[in-house]
């Protein structure tokens, strides 16, 4: 970026980010969410880095946090409010580690570890065991004197609860530290309160327990509901607190909340254990969180180790992975999928979210396009969190140059040239309907071959390419024509391995009927419903000939199943593949009528089986005549309970009288 096209970012970026900031602080609403905001003021940032002339001191980067409010007293600390330095890893927590051994390399070091709460720090001074004065953060050095309002809320004791064993804090000065927090669900009620009154709604709980505490009238903070929760505890004499986990043990003796899952790591890979649980968990618990701080248990240690800054050195901030960031769309690409459908994509200037890089991100379909206007050359905010595929959140238009480009859907398929259409008028998706699109036909024989389907070893994606480069395949039933001396042409195959491609191919000219649904690929189909349908139907000819009516009285199919699969048996194309498998002599075997000591016997399995997978529990089930479904209906006999089974299930079974067995009497049935 040069200087011309920097000084305009950057002017871009400032009026957003101070939107942002005034929506936040001023009107209680939130504009896009603190990550968002906050990867915008990286980019401004590292801008000003680049040209350090263009920084001004109207900047947001320049902005120093703290003031004292009108209204409020300020108090000086007795001691300093520290904050914390952020740590993003576990190669992170290591070098933290490593830098204060080599400070200390005499010390032992275990580590307390804590959930880190998003509040607001408050410092609670009691004086021979009654509450005296509660103190905001401020500048870490003074806060404001907000004691009226500390009083309102009901976890803060106004003194100290009196045990023969910590009777001593309650002689002199007890110091007592915590975070104020509104609780999730206390907040989302304060907010339908003002939705039902007409009020712009708070924009988190950390802001909205600020704001409280800061208000001047105390029986307004005594209508929210916060709550305090203790995390250090302070005294005179040092000594009287030797680590910190004895400081949670008296705290709690004192009559505090502490929170109960905080305790003594040993080693990094206990904390990362407990740091992995908690990412996963926190949004159970009933606060806010967006890490854990980890520090020196022992305090006198942690005191020795000192300040750096306005941190100390002996504890840290791990901060969970933000879920969002902002970044710049390329270009937008259209992709084709198994069953034609055309999904927009977004290619993406790459950006690190949730610890991976992220370069693309769905955009679902045209009208989402059009509805969140996202143009090409747009910033965005992208979302990801855990493994699903990143999402554009919206588009920032307040940050566009005037060079950004409106996307149009192709009228053809980018692959194969056949016109996109829709099925019907409503539909949102446009597809591709030529079975031998490249694009689909590529992924429908890998989903043909693949495990759960047709399970075609040796069948992987590279193999399916290459076969399809060299063209031996157009479609999954060209497979079965393959012969060894074509794939010996090919570098990938020598004698053994095409021998061996050939032989696992011919080894599945009869599959069983529900792989065979599945591995079609008709849309909406998963493994399940394939198999729900096999069981209902017995052969394909049966299926192929089903109307709407039909199949939707099979249980665990609805309206849209149904309707995808009679638009798929009428697609010519598709009539010509399944002919094409017939004349080949590859076809499905059908599931008999009669015989079967478990014929009219239907089964649903409900968590997980230790002895074996539920596919093989299925296929068992019906080769002795019985039935496997995917829920519980009129019709089901027997409910298998496994293991970590929901309650769901087990219950519509009592209603229905069906009987309920375990895994063992399962066994004893079907062997
Ligand atoms: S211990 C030096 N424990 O995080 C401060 N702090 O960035 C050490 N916080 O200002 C404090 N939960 O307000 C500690 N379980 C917890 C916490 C916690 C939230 C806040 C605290 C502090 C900030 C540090």
């Amino acid at each position: 970026m040069n200087k011309l096209q920097a000084t305009k970012r950057i002017a871009k970026l400032k009026d957003l980010i101070n939107d942002y900031r005034y929506h936040y602080h001023v009107l209680n609403e939130s504009i896009m969410s603190e990550a968002a905001a906050d990867s915008l003021k990286h980019e401004l940032s590292q801008l000003e880095e680049q040209f350090p002339d263009l920084i001004t001191p109207d900047s947001p980067t320049q902005r120093v946090a703290g003031g004292i409010l009108p209204g409020f007293t300020e108090v000086r600390h007795r001691q300093r409010m520290l904050s914390l330095n952020d740590v993003f890893d576990r190669s992170e927590i290591e070098a933290w580690r490593a830098r204060i051994i080599k400070i200390l390399p005499d010390a032992k070091f275990d580590f307390f570890t804590d959930i880190k709460m998003d509040g607001l720090a408050c410092s609670l001074i009691y004086s021979n065991g009654v509450l005296e004065r509660g103190i905001t953060r401020g500048d870490g050095f003074s806060g404001e004197d907000v004691t009226v309002n500390v009083r309102t809320i009901e976890t803060v004791p106004l003194s100290l609860r009196h045990t023969n064993e910590f009777a001593k804090f309650s002689e002199g000065v007890t110091e007592v530290r915590g975070e104020i927090v509104m609780y999730k669900a206390d907040f989302e009620r304060a907010n339908e309160q003002r939705a039902k009154e007409g009020l712009p709604l708070f924009a988190n709980p950390r802001n909205t327990a600020a704001g409280t505490l800061r208000q001047l009238d105390p029986s307004l903070v005594a209508s929210r509901k916060l709550h305090f929760r203790a995390y250090d505890i302070l005294r005179e004499n040092p000594a009287d607190v030797p680590t910190n986990d004895y400081a949670y043990a008296v705290l709690a003796g004192l009559g505090f909340i502490t929170n109960p899952m905080a305790g003594v790591f040993k080693s990094i890979d206990e904390i990362m254990t407990f740091a992995d649980k908690w990412a996963e968990k926190r949004h159970d618990l009933e606060f806010n969180t967006d890490g854990l701080v980890i520090k020196v248990n022992d305090r006198a240690t942690y005191e020795r180790l000192g300040v750096v800054g306005k941190a100390p050195r002996a504890a840290v901030a791990y901060k969970y992975a933000a879920e969002q960031a902002t970044t710049i769309v390329r270009d937008i690409l259209v992709s084709i999928g198994r069953t034609g459908i055309a999904t927009p994509v977004a290619v993406l200037e790459p950006v690190q979210i949730a610890g991976t890089k992220v370069q693309m991100a769905t955009l679902h379909n045209e009208s989402e396009i059009h509805r969140k206007d996202v143009r090409i050359g747009d910033s965005v905010i992208v979302h990801k969190a855990g493994d699903i595929i990143p999402e554009i959140v919206q588009a920032l238009p307040q940050l566009r140059s005037g060079s950004e480009k409106v996307f149009a859907m192709p009228k053809n398929c980018p692959d194969c040239n056949h016109p996109l259409s829709k099925q019907k008028a409503v539909d949102v998706a446009w597809r591709c309907l030529n079975t031998a699109c490249p694009s689909r036909s590529w992924k429908l024989i890998q989903h043909y071959a693949s495990k759960e389907a047709i399970d075609i070893e040796g069948m992987g994606e590279k193999n399916v390419i290459a076969l399809l480069d060299a063209g031996l395949i157009d479609d999954p039933a060209d497979l079965y024509n393959i012969k060894a001396e074509q794939l010996l042409q090919l570098d990938r195959f020598a004698d053994i391995s095409a021998n061996k491609l050939v032989t696992s191919i011919q080894a599945k000219r009869s599959p069983t009927l529900a792989r065979f649904i599945y591995g079609l690929g008709i849309r909406h189909i998963g493994a399940q419903t394939a198999i729900d349908l096999a069981n209902y139907f017995r052969s394909i000819e049966a299926l192929m000939e089903a109307s709407i009516d039909e199949l939707s009285s099979v249980n665990g199919v609805g309206e849209i199943v149904a309707e995808s699969v009679v638009e798929y048996f009428s697609e010519p194309s598709n009539k010509k593949l399944l002919n094409k498998f017939k004349n080949r002599g590859v076809w499905p075997k059908t599931i008999s009528h009669t015989g079967g000591r478990l014929s009219g016997n239907s089964f649903v399995i409900t968590g997980t089986l230790t002895t074996m997978s539920r596919e093989e529990a299925a296929e068992r089930i019906r080769l002795l005549g019985g039935t496997f479904q995917s829920s519980v209906g009129k019709d089901t006999t027997y409910l298998v309970v496994g293991e970590k089974a929901g309650s769901s299930k087990i219950v519509k079974a009592k209603e229905l009288n069906t009987k309920v067995i375990n895994e063992e009497q399962l066994l004893t049935i079907i062997d």
